[in-house]
């Protein structure tokens, strides 16, 4: 039975043949029948010709995703349904996961593991050369935000084995940016062994990472969540939301006043960049699972949506104060009262009419 390697690149046109020798090596002293999947996103470095070159006396292949913008977990996603064994390693092409390591990773897999891990985190693991203490804290406050969703050590890591047979189906995975193997553990439900590894810092070529990707994270991470947890985290994200775009309105509301204008006109327009901003943070985050619709009606929507959701908000204060007994004397009750019964108003609507599923998925 054979290993399908699959490793996403970008400009790493100096690291591709060491990986794919050192592969190689390690393979043929383990009598496993191999194979290298370059996934490139189009480098335009050089790393074309060199993965070709190779693939003339190697089991190397290219595969080049031309679309924009750039992607790994796409990549690897293209490789893995590239690949002609079952058995599939994931790997970077920047030699910090050594290729030396993959037997053990697969035989991790044998047995009832869905994911063999390569982990920096577990007894054993280290990491070999200086990371500055940025990265390092970086890299541990992002495992921590993974905890409520997976008990790995090093579920950020890009260096792992799994058996095709067990992954979610193409449709089912999501993924944004770099961690793919957080999002396969997470919505394939894989049991999953660790696995020590040396991690070396990369020695030759530039690391991808930046500030772009740590947003996609997070966002990434959002996706997850309600995945994971649904309901609950939809409504804690769409209030939270609520209550920056609160903060939004106030502004403006106070701001306009500042410059002259009468505060009912001040109130009335205040509404209008509220609605903007939680428009688009709930369709950045709240609904971000959800298809993107085009902007201009979903915002016509949305601000439709937010008008009934202030009507029966203003709507409940006046029937709760002026017949529901507790309320008649408790008026700032009946103000939360209000808020708590538009908010779901609008929460409802929203989530059936503004950001919709796809109609084959109801
Ligand atoms: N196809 C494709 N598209 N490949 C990419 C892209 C892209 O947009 N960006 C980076 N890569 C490739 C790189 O060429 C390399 O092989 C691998 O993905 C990792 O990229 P690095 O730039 O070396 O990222 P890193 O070292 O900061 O992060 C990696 O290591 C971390 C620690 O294990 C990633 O694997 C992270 O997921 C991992 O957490
Ligand atoms: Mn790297």
């Amino acid at each position: 039975m054979g290993v399908s390697v699959v490793t996403p690149t970008y400009r790493e046109a100096d690291n591709i043949r060491p990986l794919a020798e050192r592969i190689r090596t390690t393979m043929e002293a383990a009598g496993v029948d191999w194979e290298l999947i370059l996934a490139d996103d189009d480098s335009r470095d050089g790393s074309e010709e060199v993965a070709l070159e190779l693939g003339r006396s190697l089991p190397v292949r290219l595969h080049v995703r031309r679309a924009r913008p750039r992607d790994l977990s796409q990549s690897v996603l293209d490789g893995i349904r590239l690949a002609r064994f079952d058995r599939l390693v994931v790997m970077d092409a920047d030699l910090s996961h050594p290729p030396e390591q993959i037997p053990e990773l697969l035989a991790a897999l044998d047995g009832d593991a869905g994911m063999a891990l390569g982990s920096r985190y577990a007894p054993g693991g280290r990491i070999v050369g200086a990371w500055s203490r940025y990265r390092t804290l970086n890299s541990r406050i992002a495992t921590w935000l993974t905890r409520p969703l997976t008990r790995c050590a090093d579920p950020m890591s890009g260096f792992f084995a799994v058996d095709r047979r067990h992954l979610p189906g193409p449709d089912e995975l999501a993924p944004i940016g770099y961690k793919i193997a957080l999002e396969l553990i997470v919505r394939g439900r894989l049991r999953v062994r660790e696995v020590a590894i040396r991690f070396r810092d990369r020695q030759r070529g530039a690391s991808k990472l930046n500030w772009r990707q740590q947003v996609a994270f997070l966002r990434h991470l959002h996706r997850l969540y309600t995945f994971r947890f649904g309901l609950p985290v939809r409504m804690l994200s769409f209030g939270a939301v609520g209550l920056s775009g609160l903060v939004v309105d106030t502004a403006v509301y106070l701001g306009l006043q500042l410059t002259g204008v009468g505060h009912l006109l001040a109130r009335f327009l205040s509404f209008w960049p509220a609605v903007t901003w939680n428009w688009r943070l709930n369709r950045l985050l709240t609904f971000n699972d959800r298809p993107a619709d085009r902007p201009v009606p979903q915002w016509a929507k949305f601000a439709v949506a937010s008008g009934v959701g202030l009507l029966t908000n203003v709507g409940s204060y006046a029937v709760l104060t002026s017949f529901v007994a507790p309320f008649t004397e408790r008026t700032l009750l009946a103000l939360f009262a209000g808020v708590v019964i538009g908010s779901a108003v609008n929460f409802a609507t929203s989530t059936r009419f503004v950001y919709p599923q796809r109609r084959t998925e109801e």
